[in-house]
């Protein structure tokens, strides 16, 4: 048990599709706090260092192209344990296998256009938040 921060961030399909307050209003009503939130655009340089460690992968072209595709929203998001509860409210990455009550089960169905990004770990985290809120 420990309070921690995490980096979300609404992706562009979120964006255009009206559903950054779905999002963020899912996180609120869980029990984490926004802190901090701005809408956004990210350029290549900052996708690519966001995305590093999959830069060797065949869906790189394809993230990076996507999560520049559009404004995103990003937010620094706290609570207890609120890495883990945010990717419990996301769902797994894949769309298709992600179950109803989850953000990506409730609302994607694409792996790319998941909707939502949310740090992995305590290192990711504290890295992600460096880049955008550093
Ligand atoms: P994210 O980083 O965006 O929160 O997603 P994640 O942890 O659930 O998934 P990750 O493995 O970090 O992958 C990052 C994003 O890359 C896209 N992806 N495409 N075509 C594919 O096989 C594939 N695999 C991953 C997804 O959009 C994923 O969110
Ligand atoms: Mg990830």
């Amino acid at each position: 048990m420990a309070i921690e921060e995490t980096l979300v961030i609404c992706k562009p399909d979120a964006v255009r599709r009206g559903l950054v307050g779905e999002v963020i209003a899912r996180l609120e009503r869980k029990g984490l706090t926004i802190e901090e939130m701005r809408l956004m655009r990210i350029d290549r340089d900052l996708a690519e260092r966001h995305y590093a460690e999959h830069r060797d992968k065949a869906f790189y072209g394809d993230l990076v192209g996507f999560i520049t595709s559009g404004d995103v929203a990003v937010a620094r998001v706290s609570g207890e344990s609120a890495i883990s509860v945010v990717r419990t409210l996301m769902g797994p990455t894949d769309p298709v296998e992600a179950p109803p009550g989850t953000i990506r089960g409730d609302f994607a169905t694409v792996i790319t256009e998941n909707l939502v990004h949310g740090s992995d770990s305590p290192e990711s985290a504290k890295r992600e938040l460096d880049l955008f809120f550093g």
